[in-house]
């Protein structure tokens, strides 16, 4: 994707693909959409994907697929055992990455099931830039313990800094000091603190201390599309290299690379990534209890051939820089009002920075959501809470706040045009005008485990009805 200059000097993303199949969309009115969000419990997950115009959820299994990849999952080859498909996809991922042995699994965390009941043991500690939310639970279910090492600078919302998914090395080398390090995991880039990056230098540095003391290094390479990206444009030492050769100085740094192939492939799946066959063997005495046979891992053959065409638009920059350039048009026309959004832009999606968007809104009332629910009723766009809500009460029932409180409208991979993202722009613009409308949130139902999945919540007061007031009487009838 290219940013273009058009006759007035103005530089828009244009698209480097066309849209050959459509899905219909429809935009309800305030009241259903009040009336919708009400039924899910102001929990995005809970709405119906009809009930949604924008469906900026997440990227994972929605980003599009290429007509390759479509035209591939005819081919595919059923069996049980030894499917060709599945040794089509074994052997490009090895290429790409340059490791020797690889294993399917059926999603991203399903590869964090695995190797967390492999290489953890009681009381364990996992060292990671940052957590996502289904890696933490895999690790503490295992016994272990997760430590966070961003940096500081990763955690400023706003900032100038490139690299904010980077690993504090001084800390890292204190803590491997202590011992009873199960493996070190690098998310690059980082999902929770708006897609962030990682630097290659630092997956060097990483990799360094950990060789040293003879310690696991894990990529979770679920987000490495953006990432890469992010290496090539704004690290010096890569922005000579070719993408293939930033993939493999990157896997270099690694003992173990898996990802969720929703994210990296457009697909559905997963997969693990080995350098050395004691680790491959142990996790694949697994498989066959955990996934299925190891040659399809609890994939469909389906997608494991539409897989093996997506991983090659991972070397293909059109494709890489499509999502990252999106977020960064998105980012720049609300900051330039003064929206608060985390900056530099980052991958995956742009994040409202809802500690500013709501500072009226105490963490414990889940300012994030909040402003997830009020989006949904002034635009039908469906976005996530990534803050208080993302993050579940400790062993003695207290509510652990999150250090950012982010609401992430993620951009799926050649989903939106540019007039969907200009109706977002200029909703998020309405909203933040009248964010002293949105109120609290609490909950009514509360799982203990990842609660934001099926949790749900009510407004505290009537808000939600002073914001559709003000809704009707702003915009009169448009939708
Ligand atoms: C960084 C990261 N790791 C792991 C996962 C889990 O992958 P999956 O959804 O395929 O289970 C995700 C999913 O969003 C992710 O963003």
């Amino acid at each position: 994707m290219n940013n273009i200059e058009f006759i007035n000097g103005e530089k828009v993303p244009l698209e480097m693909h066309k849209v050959r199949v459509v899905q219909k969309l429809k935009l309800m009115p305030i009241e259903d959409r009040i009336n919708a969000i009400t039924i899910a419990g102001n929990n995005a997950h809970l709405l119906k994907n009809e009930d949604v115009f924008l469906d900026m959820l997440t990227d994972s299994g929605v980003n599009a697929m290429s007509d390759k990849q479509v035209a591939a999952m005819l081919e595919a080859d059923d069996a049980y055992a030894g499917s060709a498909s599945y040794y089509k996809l074994e052997e490009k991922i090895r290429k790409i990455f340059d490791m020797p042995y690889f294993l399917p699994a059926h999603q991203g965390r399903a590869c964090e099931h695995l190797l967390s009941k492999v290489f953890i043991k009681q009381n364990d500690i996992v060292p990671m830039n940052y957590h996502f939310t289904t890696t933490k639970v895999h690790v503490e279910l295992a016994g272990g313990k997760v430590e966070e090492l961003i940096t500081d600078e990763g955690l400023y919302v706003e900032s100038e800094v490139a690299f904010k998914g980077d690993m504090d090395i001084i800390k890292l080398k204190q803590l491997v000091e202590r011992g009873n390090i199960a493996f070190v995991r690098v998310e690059a880039g980082t999902n929770l603190i708006g897609g962030q990056p990682v630097s290659l230098r630092n997956m060097r540095g990483v990799s360094e201390i950990c060789k040293k003391h003879g310690i696991k290094t894990v990529l979770d390479a679920s987000l490495l599309s953006d990432n890469i990206y992010f290496n090539k444009i704004r690290e010096e030492q890569c922005s000579n290299m070719s993408i293939t050769e930033i993939i493999l100085e990157i896997s270099k740094c690694f003992d173990i690379i898996y990802f969720s192939a929703r994210k990296l492939t457009s697909s559905r799946g997963g997969g693990m990534l080995f350098r050395n066959e004691e680790d491959y063997t142990k996790v694949r005495e697994l498989i066959p209890v955990y996934e299925g046979f190891s040659t399809y891992g609890g994939i469909s053959v389906r997608e494991i051939e539409s897989m093996a065409v997506g991983i090659d638009d991972l070397l293909d920059e059109d494709f890489v820089s499509q999502g990252p350039i999106f977020i960064a048009e998105i980012t720049k026309l609300l900051k330039e009002v003064g929206v608060p959004v985390v900056t530099p832009a980052g991958g995956l999606g742009v994040h409202l920075n809802c500690e500013k968007f709501v500072p009226h809104i105490p963490k414990n009332q889940y300012p994030a959501n909040s402003v997830m629910s009020a989006l949904y009723i002034v635009s039908g766009i469906r976005g996530t809470e990534r803050g208080t809500m993302s993050t579940d009460k400790n062993e003695n029932g207290e509510e652990v706040f999150s250090k950012l409180e982010l609401l992430r409208l993620a951009l799926p991979r050649r989903v939106f045009t540019l007039s969907q993202i200009k109706y977002a722009v200029d909703r998020i613009i309405w909203l933040y005008k009248n964010s002293n409308l949105i109120g609290g949130l609490k909950f009514i139902e509360e799982p203990k485990v990842l609660r934001f999945f099926f949790g749900k919540l009510e407004p505290i007061g009537d808000w939600q009805q002073n914001l559709k007031q003000k809704f009707k009487q702003d915009f009169k009838n448009s939708l």
